[in-house]
């Protein structure tokens, strides 16, 4: 398994894996149209290579045998009001395909995660996490994430409450 920073050339191989695992993860417990307008907005080839060109942004991807296997990225953006430790920086987005849930990669990339946030000068990782993900929270809170608050998350029409969770670094 190799950890790396995505390139502009990852775009269309980052789009799939993203739009796919959202839609795995959430497809079941979500409407449809709702679905619909959130894949339609958020991954394509050319949002993907926007993301990964972004410099306020960092893209890692995960690869075994040749096939993206996980995705993580971090961005310079807004900072709720929760959180209140030094430096912070987002955990954006953090999935790994669903044939490997449970099998370690999740805990290799946080770590690696944790490595590129200190490496871009932030002493705080702050997330959110939809309050139905339950899986989620769980791994997040095994790996040192602590409940501080909450924000709206707009999914398609649907105003969702996300759980705002940091972890000092
Ligand atoms: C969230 C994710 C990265 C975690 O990776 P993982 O490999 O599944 O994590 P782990 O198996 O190490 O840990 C998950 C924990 O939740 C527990 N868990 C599993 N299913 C659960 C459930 N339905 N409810 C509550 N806890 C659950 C597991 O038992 C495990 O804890 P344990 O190791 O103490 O037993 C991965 O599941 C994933 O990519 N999910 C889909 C995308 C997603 O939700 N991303 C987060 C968006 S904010």
């Amino acid at each position: 398994m190799t950890i790396r920073t995505a390139t502009a050339a990852d775009a269309a191989v980052l789009a799939e894996l993203a739009r796919r695992t959202f839609y795995d993860t959430f497809a079941s417990t979500n409407d449809a149209n709702d679905m619909a307008l959130h894949l339609q907005s958020a991954y394509g080839v050319d949002q993907q290579t926007r993301e990964i060109t972004n410099r306020e942004m960092t893209t890692l991807i995960v690869e075994e045998g040749g096939s993206a296997i996980a995705y993580a990225q971090l961005r310079s953006d807004h900072v709720p009001d929760c959180v209140s430790g030094p430096d912070p920086v987002e955990l954006w987005r953090f999935y790994v395909d669903s044939s490997w849930h449970g099998r370690g990669v999740a805990q290799s990339l946080m770590e690696r995660v944790k490595a590129m946030a200190r490496q871009r000068g932030a002493r705080s990782l702050w997330l959110g996490v939809w309050e139905r993900n339950d899986r989620a929270r769980a791994f997040y809170a095994k790996c040192g994430f602590v409940d501080v608050g909450e924000h709206i998350f707009l999914f398609g029409t649907d105003p969702q409450t996300d759980r705002v969770m940091v972890a000092s670094l």
